[in-house]
């Protein structure tokens, strides 16, 4: 079932969403060659636990660390490691997820470190304009399938790949809530948009296919199949009367 908030828990999703965007902004003004991906994941948990809430991903489904660092090739879910130290040219998505006062905020970004080609920059802002695109398609009355649909009518001109096997969640009293918001064409995800609603726009995107691996040794890195770049970015959002509210904007 897909859970409609009221509105005193939309206020606390908009505090526990405020919460992770700030840590979000924070640990990203740490992202700079030569500093390890443990070394964000400890900024960012004591950041989070300093401000009276938890790291939703520590321990979730056995997930090892407190946020995802997910470098290049990397489609989401890394775990970050003391050493593995970011180096001028990488992109990182960083994804930041906080349970405050019961409630989840879920966000994340694409950052470079130091220079990057133009291609990856290109990567990188058009995976920000269509998680914007998906976001803009957000209105009571549509359904959850013109989120995808809108991204995929941006991407798929581009010559990207959207990653299928993930997609963005509900999100609430759970980390991870009904329904599927998935950010390709899936004529499935019939169900309609409702006020109250709470639910990530998340889109991955391949610079080559869209086809991911899953790292059988670790249980949680998704690769792209190719090994070529992936982006990413995500926002909280709220179904409102009218449209839409980001709750993850700053
Ligand atoms: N924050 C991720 C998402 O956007 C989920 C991470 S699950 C974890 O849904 F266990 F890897 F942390
Ligand atoms: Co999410
Ligand atoms: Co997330």
């Amino acid at each position: 079932m897909i859970h409609i908030k009221n509105k005193s828990e939309i206020e606390k999703m908009y505090a526990a969403c405020q919460l992770a965007a700030e840590v979000l902004e924070r640990t990203g003004e740490l992202v700079k060659a030569g500093i390890s991906t443990q070394e964000l994941n400890d900024f960012a948990d004591e950041y989070t636990i300093k401000k009276g809430a938890r790291s939703a991903p520590l321990n979730y489904k056995g997930f090892p660390r407190s946020i995802c660092t997910s470098i290049n090739e990397v489609v989401c879910h890394g775990i970050p490691d003391p050493a593995q130290i970011l180096r001028d040219g990488d992109i990182i998505n960083i994804d930041i997820t906080v349970v405050l006062d019961g409630f989840h905020g879920d966000t994340s970004r694409t950052f470079a470190v130091g220079p990057i080609s133009e291609s990856t920059t290109r990567l990188v802002q058009d995976t920000q304009k269509a998680m914007y695109h998906g976001i803009a398609a957000i209105q009571p009355g549509n359904r959850v399938l013109d989120i995808g649909a809108a991204i995929d009518n941006y991407l798929t001109p581009l010559g990207y790949g959207i990653v299928r096997d993930l997609t963005g969640h509900g999100i609430g009293r759970e980390f991870h809530e009904k329904p599927a918001i998935p950010h390709y064409k899936n004529q499935e995800a019939r169900d309609r948009l409702k006020a109250g609603m709470t639910f990530t726009v998340e889109p991955m995107v391949n610079a080559g296919t869209w086809e991911v691996d899953f790292d059988q040794n670790d249980g949680w890195t998704v690769r792209t199949k190719d090994r070529r770049l992936s982006a990413q970015f995500e926002h909280t959002c709220l179904v409102t009367k009218d449209g839409y509210r980001i709750l993850t904007r700053l």
